[in-house]
């Protein structure tokens, strides 16, 4: 390994650690449990690559709901080019949604782009049922609005890395959410 002492230091302070992200990921996964309890047909957990890789693999081991799960990776052109409402898809789902319970598991929720167009996309698939659950939220971000089902925690408007979530493809695999200074 080189020598990075070269390097700037990097302060991330800790959110939320590993305990408390499990702690929540439990609770959730017990509510999403009550909710589909009634439901008949298959639930299809939607993970939104990359970031939220770590959420859904705990989530997915919490629920006693059976499940499958599938993967899209998506990404929303951003406040500058939303009028042209395109959402780039990268990777689209491998199964077919329709008549299913289908719950979106994205890692935070910023302007809500993003989500919004995966939402109207996966929409006219027919699916069962659509709901989103989400590991953090930023309410004071939103430039459009989102019906979000699940939330794990709400927070201020700051930029977070870990579990997941990266800071140009870094960071992803810090088993804590952190805010880098
Ligand atoms: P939105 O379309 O603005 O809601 O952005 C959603 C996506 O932007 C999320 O799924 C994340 O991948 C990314 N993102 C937004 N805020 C953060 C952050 O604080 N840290 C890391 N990624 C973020
Ligand atoms: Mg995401």
């Amino acid at each position: 390994m080189n020598n990075t002492s070269d390097q700037p230091a990097v302060q991330i302070d800790c959110l939320y650690s590993a305990a408390q992200i499990q702690q929540r990921v439990q609770a959730l996964a017990v509510q999403i449990d009550v909710d589909y309890s009634q439901s008949t047909g298959e639930l299809v957990l939607v993970g939104l690559l990359n970031g939220a890789v770590m959420f859904l693999a705990d989530l997915s081991r919490s629920l006693q709901t059976p499940h499958r799960l599938d993967f899209m990776q998506v990404s929303s052109y951003g406040d500058q080019q939303a009028s042209s409402g395109q959402l780039r898809v990268l990777k689209d789902l491998d199964g077919n949604i329709c008549g299913k319970h289908v719950l979106i598991v994205e890692d935070i929720i910023d302007t809500g782009h993003t989500l919004q167009q995966t939402l109207a996309r996966l929409a006219k698939r027919q699916p069962a049922s659509l709901h989103v659950c989400t590991l953090l939220d930023k309410p004071s971000r939103r430039r459009v609005a989102v019906g979000v089902d699940y939330v794990g925690f709400q927070i201020e408007d700051v930029f977070v890395i870990g579990y997941g979530m990266d800071d140009a493809q870094q960071y992803r695999h810090l088993p804590y959410i952190g805010v880098k200074h």
